[in-house]
């Protein structure tokens, strides 16, 4: 839907931009040969129109695809499931945890189990294979964040995640120390950054 308005408005813009270059054009040379100039000018509006959708369009940013598409908005969204039982160990590790098939069986055993999207998560479970997830989120390689000091002072995941139940794909991203920083400093929560973050 989004999509439809960017594209219509990207259009309304190059038409308008065309519209003045040529009433400019008549102003200056009425009698000159208009072809070529014209032909410039809608190739020029077709790039910048492109380019203007292509970095602009909110759908562009939809997320890194997943060898399964799972959708958190389905399931957290949705289907209200806990965070941490999909993420169990959040809290207590640095590393959060993604889950592993056996998990997803659990539930799809009998939900929609002759779904083909399900049907590639027991050739998984029967390959022995880890799902290959793909990596949304950064973190420059020195930094060591752990949650969970963040998690015990109640610092919310949409704080740093965003409202991942609305989203489909996860729209990961780069987190700069700049993000840390700001709100640490907000919750007077630690700045030396040379004892806590960097190792
Ligand atoms: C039913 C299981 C399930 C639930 C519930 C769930 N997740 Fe996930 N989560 C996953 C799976 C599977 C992945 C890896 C695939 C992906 O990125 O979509 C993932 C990936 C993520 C990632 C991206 C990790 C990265 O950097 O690549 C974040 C952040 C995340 N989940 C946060 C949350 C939050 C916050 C909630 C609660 C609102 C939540 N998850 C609920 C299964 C779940
Ligand atoms: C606690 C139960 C539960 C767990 C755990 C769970 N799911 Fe689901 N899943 C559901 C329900 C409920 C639906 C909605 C089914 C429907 O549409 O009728 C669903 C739907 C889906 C769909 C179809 C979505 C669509 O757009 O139609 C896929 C694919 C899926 N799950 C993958 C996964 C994967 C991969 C995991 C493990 C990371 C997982 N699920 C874990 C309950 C679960
Ligand atoms: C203070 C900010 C912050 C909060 C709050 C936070 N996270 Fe994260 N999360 C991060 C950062 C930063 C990373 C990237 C870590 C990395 O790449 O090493 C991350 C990574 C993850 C990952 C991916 C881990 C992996 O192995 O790739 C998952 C899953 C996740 N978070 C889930 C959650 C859940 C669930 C919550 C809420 C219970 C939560 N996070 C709260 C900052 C946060
Ligand atoms: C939304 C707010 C918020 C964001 C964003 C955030 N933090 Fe924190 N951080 C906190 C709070 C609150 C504490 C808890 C301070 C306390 O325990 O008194 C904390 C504690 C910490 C600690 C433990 C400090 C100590 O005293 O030992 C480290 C390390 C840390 N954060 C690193 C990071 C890093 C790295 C990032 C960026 C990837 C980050 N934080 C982003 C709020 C935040």
């Amino acid at each position: 839907m989004t999509q439809l308005l960017w594209t219509l408005l990207t259009l309304a813009l190059s038409a308008a931009g065309l519209l003045m270059v040529l009433s400019r054009l008549r102003g200056i040379a009425p009698s000159a040969n208009r072809g070529p100039v014209l032909a410039v000018f809608v190739c020029a509006a077709a790039v910048v129109g492109f380019l203007f959708l292509f970095y602009r369009t909110p759908g562009t940013d939809i997320g890194v695809a997943q060898p399964i598409p799972f959708s958190h908005r389905v399931h957290s969204g949705v289907k209200n499931i806990q965070c941490e039982y999909c993420h169990p160990y959040v809290a207590q590790s640095i590393h959060p945890g993604l889950p592993p098939v056996e998990k997803c069986l659990h539930c799809h055993k009998y939900i929609i189990a002759k779904h083909p999207e399900i049907v590639k998560e027991h050739w998984y479970y029967d390959m022995r294979a880890p799902t290959p997830w793909k990596k949304a989120n950064y973190l420059a390689e020195h930094v060591v964040f752990n949650h969970q000091r963040h998690i015990k002072k109640e610092v919310a995941c949409r704080e740093c995640h965003g409202t991942v139940e609305t989203m489909d794909r996860i729209r990961g991203k780069y987190f700069y120390m700049e993000f840390c920083i700001t709100c640490h400093r907000q919750r007077n929560a630690n700045l030396d950054c040379w004892l806590s973050c960097h190792n």
